[in-house]
């Protein structure tokens, strides 16, 4: 594609998902959308990420298939910058301590950030992959965040609740430091993130 559309399909995106979460009172989301309308989405701050490809993308067709039914305008945004998607995994994860094979089965990319198509202003906004049956156990970051699953079947848990299914479309919000945890079934996972500030600091596994 072409730069201007690039950029015109990822502007897309991220209006469609404010369009989705807009009318939700659920917590969190009036935190996202405000932080999201103070991000310049312009032309002249729009970059072009470096694409990079992770094992858990063969994951994406099975995914969007599903997103498809959930919101058609989503899967096709998605599909449509899949070619530009730069897609990464945090430094500090590794096998040894997160089981093995979870590093083929984990990737995320933003779509607001330093590796998206906007650089954002300490908010970060974009997908997180996991393959079936993997769990991304407990960690936690001080960051405020918001997961908008965009597939169901994945559990998920905060604080001292347990693990537990979440359908796509659910909003999930973690406040800074709060512990949590995610873990898929049969299925891969494909959802949405937003860290609305304090970005500079990774998640620490516990
Ligand atoms: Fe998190």
């Amino acid at each position: 594609m072409v730069k201007i559309t690039v950029a015109a399909v990822a502007r897309r995106l991220i209006e469609q998902v404010r369009s989705r979460l807009a009318p939700s009172s659920e917590m969190g989301v009036a935190e996202v959308l405000v932080r999201l309308g103070e991000q310049d989405l312009g032309p002249r701050v729009f970059q072009r990420p470096e694409p990079n490809l992770l094992p858990v993308v063969d994951y994406l067709d099975e995914c969007l298939a599903e997103v498809a039914v959930f919101d058609p305008i989503i899967a096709r945004a998605v599909g449509e910058l899949r070619p530009d998607l730069r897609w990464l995994q945090s430094k500090a994860y590794n096998d040894a301590l997160l089981g093995t094979g979870f590093i083929q089965n984990y990737g995320w990319c933003e779509i607001i950030g330093p590796n998206g198509f906007f650089p954002g202003n300490d908010f970060l906004m974009g997908l997180l992959m996991l393959g079936p049956n993997q769990h991304y156990p407990d960690h936690l970051h001080p960051a405020p965040e918001l997961y908008w699953p965009l597939t169901s079947h994945t559990e998920w848990r905060k604080g001292d609740e347990p693990l537990t299914p979440k359908a796509a479309g659910t909003v999930i919000w973690h406040p800074p430091h709060i512990v949590h945890a995610t873990r898929t079934g049969l299925t891969p996972l494909l959802a949405f993130w937003s860290w609305t500030r304090a970005t500079a600091t990774p998640a620490r596994l516990l």
